[in-house]
């Protein structure tokens, strides 16, 4: 079964609470939190104190995802609240250090990649991950259009990650669609993100249902 995750980067943020209550009635399986630096990306976002007030108002797992410099700063910030935390392998030079300090925190370690990064990064750290997040847009804002050619490179991953008997999950978030949602399964993701094709519709719950049944065939 095919994970769905709400981005509330393009929620109603003058609405939270409505606005998660709606996504978990419409039975999604966890939040994805962006966090941006205007450093790594070209955009602000949400706070480090998102995923704490977010744990206030639900109990779905969070999924924090940090587009910033140095990420081993600011972990200690969000890890304890959150389920998953995910960081760029472009942003920090410690992969193995980053991916400890999560798993010290209790949380699962998910590393992203930009668009253009090769999976070659992730040879020695894969097996101690719990997902890959391929970004299939340039990661800073929600709304713009998949890239195609990241459907081989998730397949190509799939294929390294079965070959070796790694159970470590991929993670798509980029452009995720009723289009775009079926190519990528097709070829091995386990987890979908979306913000506009969920929080952009006038009703979750049919959104949801309708990205859970692009994939369920
Ligand atoms: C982009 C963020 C994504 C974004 C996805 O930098 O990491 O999580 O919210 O937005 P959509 O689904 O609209 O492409
Ligand atoms: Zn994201």
């Amino acid at each position: 079964m095919v994970m769905i995750g709400a981005s509330i980067l393009s929620a109603d943020y003058g609405n939270m609470s409505e606005e998660v209550k709606k996504a978990e009635n419409a039975k999604i399986d966890f939040f994805h939190v962006d966090i941006m630096d205007g450093h790594f990306v070209p955009n602000l976002s949400l706070g480090l104190s998102v995923p704490m007030d977010l744990k206030k108002i639900t109990d779905f797992p969070l999924d924090v995802h940090l587009m910033v410099e140095n990420p081993e700063k600011f972990i200690p910030k969000v890890a304890g609240y959150a389920e998953m935390v995910a960081f760029h392998a472009e942003s920090t030079k410690y992969l193995f250090k980053t991916i400890d300090l999560i798993k010290e925190y209790g949380a699962k370690p998910i590393i992203a990649l930009n668009p253009s990064t090769t999976i070659d990064c992730l040879e020695y750290v894969l097996d101690e991950l719990y997902g890959v997040l391929v970004m299939s847009v340039e990661p800073g804002f929600s709304g713009q259009s998949f890239i195609n050619p990241m459907v081989k490179k998730i397949d190509v991953l799939k294929k390294k990650i079965t070959s070796e008997n790694y159970d470590t999950k991929i993670f798509v978030d980029g452009g995720i669609n009723v289009n775009t949602a079926p190519k990528v399964v097709a070829v091995g993701a386990d987890a979908l993100i979306a913000a506009s094709a969920i929080y952009g519709k006038e009703d979750i719950n049919s959104a949801v249902n309708e990205l859970r049944n692009s994939v369920n065939r």
